[in-house]
C-alpha cells in the first residue's frame, strides 16, 4: 500500500483540503485532525459493498474506535447503528441522535447496574455469558424481551494477541458447544432470543479467518434454529476489518470480501432455512482509522547513543505503538515530499522508555520546530488517550473541504485534577 498524501499549495501536507501547518498555527500541538469526508467515504464504501448483495444489511459502527460526538453525528447521518460496550458509549450514542433500537450493547463482565441502564435506555442487549442471562432475568421481566447472544466460534484473528477475541483463550462470548442449550434456557426463562453475534478480533486483513467464522456462526445458527426453535431477526458477524498501517501491507479488497461473505451468508440461510434476517457487521477501525492524523511538534533533536527526535505527544496521546508495538506511518507535515536521509527514533514526551512512535524509521532530516504527522490515527487513538504524567489530553479538529472546526478543546491542568479530593485532615 502506498499511502497517498494530499499536498497543499504551499507544498505542505494537506488534510481534507486544509494545510496542516496552518491548522497547527491556529490550534497548536499535539492535535488530532479528522477528515470528515474520509469517514463518510469509508462508511459508504462498506455499506455499498455489502448491501448490493443483500439488501437487509446494517452497519453497527463500533464506537470504541472513536467516540467523538462529531464522528458519531456524521455516522448517524449516514444511517449507521452503534456497537456499544459500556453505559458511557450508550449515553454518548443516544446523545448524538441514534435510535436506541439501532444500538447493540455488547458488554463483557457486565454489572447489573449497567444492564439496568441499558434496559432503561431501550437499547438491545447482546448477552455474553450464562451468568449475565440469569441476572438479566431477575432485572427485567423476560416475557417477550428480545435478546441476542455473543458466541465464541472457536475462531480468532487479529493484528496482536490482545486483539484476538475468539478461540479457547478468549474471555468473550458463549462457547459454541453451549450455544443451543443457552438459547433453550433463554426461552425457558421467557426471553425472545432473536439475534446471534460474534466478533473474532480486530485488524484483520486476511479474509480467511473471517470467512471461517461466518461459516461456523451460520452452522451454529442453523443448529439453534432447528433444536431450540429460534427464528433469527438478525445475524451479526462483528467487526475487525483491517486497514494497512505499514506500506508493505495490502488494502482489504472490500468488494471481494463483501461478495464472499454475503455469498456464504445466503448459502447458509438457504441450507438451514433461516428466512431473511438482517445481516449486520460492526466495523470500527475501517471507518475511522485512516481518517485522522495526529500532529505533533518536534521540540528536541538529541544525539545520544542513538539519535532521537523528541515530540510533544506521547503514549498518553497515542497508545498503540507502546501497547501493541504498532507501526504508524510518519511524514513531516512541513516537508511531506522530502527524501528519507537517515533512520532515526521518534520519541514521545512521557517518562517511559517504551514511549516511542518509531524506531529506526527512515525519515528526512528533521529539525526542531518541524511538525510530524502520524498517520492512521483515527481508531483506538484518542479513545485510548490518558492523562498519564499529569498531561492534559489533546484537542481535536474536524476538517471538511478545507474548513476546520474545533470539536474538542484541549484539556487544562485543572481538568487533570478534576474530581480529586484532598481530605481536610491532610490540609493541616
Ligand atoms: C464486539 C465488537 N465489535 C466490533 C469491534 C470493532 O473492531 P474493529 O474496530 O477492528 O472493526 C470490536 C472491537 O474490539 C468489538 O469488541
Amino acid at each position: 500500500m502506498v499511502f497517498d498524501l494530499e499536498i497543499s499549495e504551499k507544498g505542505n501536507l494537506s488534510i481534507g483540503g486544509a494545510d496542516a501547518t496552518e491548522i497547527v498555527q491556529e490550534y497548536g500541538t499535539p492535535l488530532y485532525v479528522i477528515d470528515e469526508n474520509k469517514v463518510r467515504e469509508n462508511y459508504r464504501r462498506v455499506y455499498e459493498a455489502f448491501s448490493k448483495h443483500y439488501d437487509d444489511f446494517q452497519i453497527f459502527y463500533a464506537c470504541k474506535a472513536n467516540t467523538n460526538l462529531s464522528v458519531l453525528r456524521i455516522l448517524e447521518q449516514e444511517g449507521s447503528g452503534i456497537d456499544a460496550v459500556s453505559p458511557g458509549e450508550i449515553y454518548t450514542s443516544l446523545l448524538t441522535g441514534f435510535d436506541p433500537q439501532r444500538i447493540l450493547y455488547t458488554g463483557n463482565n457486565v454489572k447489573d447496574e449497567e444492564m439496568e441502564f441499558a434496559i432503561e435506555s431501550g437499547v438491545r442487549l447482546n448477552v455474553d455469558s450464562v451468568s449475565q442471562l440469569k441476572r438479566l432475568a431477575k432485572i427485567v421481566h423476560p416475557k417477550g424481551f428480545k435478546i441476542s447472544f455473543r458466541i465464541n466460534p472457536m475462531v480468532g484473528a487479529g493484528h496482536h494477541e490482545h486483539c484476538i477475541t475468539g478461540g479457547e483463550m478468549s474471555k468473550f462470548g458463549i462457547m459454541e458447544k453451549e450455544a443451543v442449550e443457552v438459547y433453550k434456557l433463554a426461552k425457558e426463562l421467557g426471553f425472545d432470543p432473536v439475534g446471534i453475534h460474534t466478533h473474532i478480533g480486530s485488524g484483520i486483513l486476511d479474509p480467511e479467518p473471517f470467512k471461517l467464522a461466518v461459516t461456523t456462526l451460520m452452522d451454529i445458527a442453523g443448529d439453534i434454529a432447528k433444536n431450540a426453535g429460534v427464528k433469527f431477526e438478525f445475524i451479526d458477524f462483528g467487526g475487525g476489518l483491517g486497514i494497512p498501517y505499514t506500506p508493505e501491507e495490502d488494502i482489504l479488497d472490500i468488494e471481494t470480501f463483501a461478495k464472499e461473505i454475503t455469498d456464504l451468508f445466503k448459502e447458509k440461510l438457504a441450507q438451514y432455512n433461516l428466512g431473511k434476517p438482517t445481516m449486520c457487521i460492526e466495523p470500527g477501525r475501517y471507518i475511522v482509522g485512516d481518517a485522522s492524523y495526529l500532529l505533533a511538534k518536534v521540540n528536541t533533536v538529541k544525539q545520544s547513543y542513538r539519535k532521537f527526535v523528541g515530540v510533544d505527544a506521547g503514549f498518553n496521546t497515542l497508545l498503540r505503538p507502546a501497547m501493541y508495538g504498532s507501526y504508524h506511518h510518519i511524514v513531516v507535515a512541513n516537508k511531506p515530499q522530502a527524501e528519507a536521509v537517515e533512520e532515526i527514533d521518534v520519541a514521545g514526551n512521557v517518562c517511559e522508555s517504551g514511549d516511542l512512535f518509531a524506531r529506526d524509521r527512515p525519515l528526512p532530516e528533521i529539525e526542531e520546530g518541524d511538525i510530524i504527522a502520524i498517520m492512521n490515527a483515527g481508531a483506538y487513538a484518542f479513545s485510548m488517550a490518558s492523562q498519564y504524567n499529569s498531561r492534559p489530553r489533546t484537542a481535536e479538529v474536524l476538517v471538511k473541504d478545507g474548513e476546520t472546526d474545533l470539536i474538542r478543546e484541549k484539556e487544562s491542568i485543572a481538568d487533570v485534577l478534576n474530581k480529586q479530593i484532598l481530605p481536610a485532615r491532610l490540609l493541616k
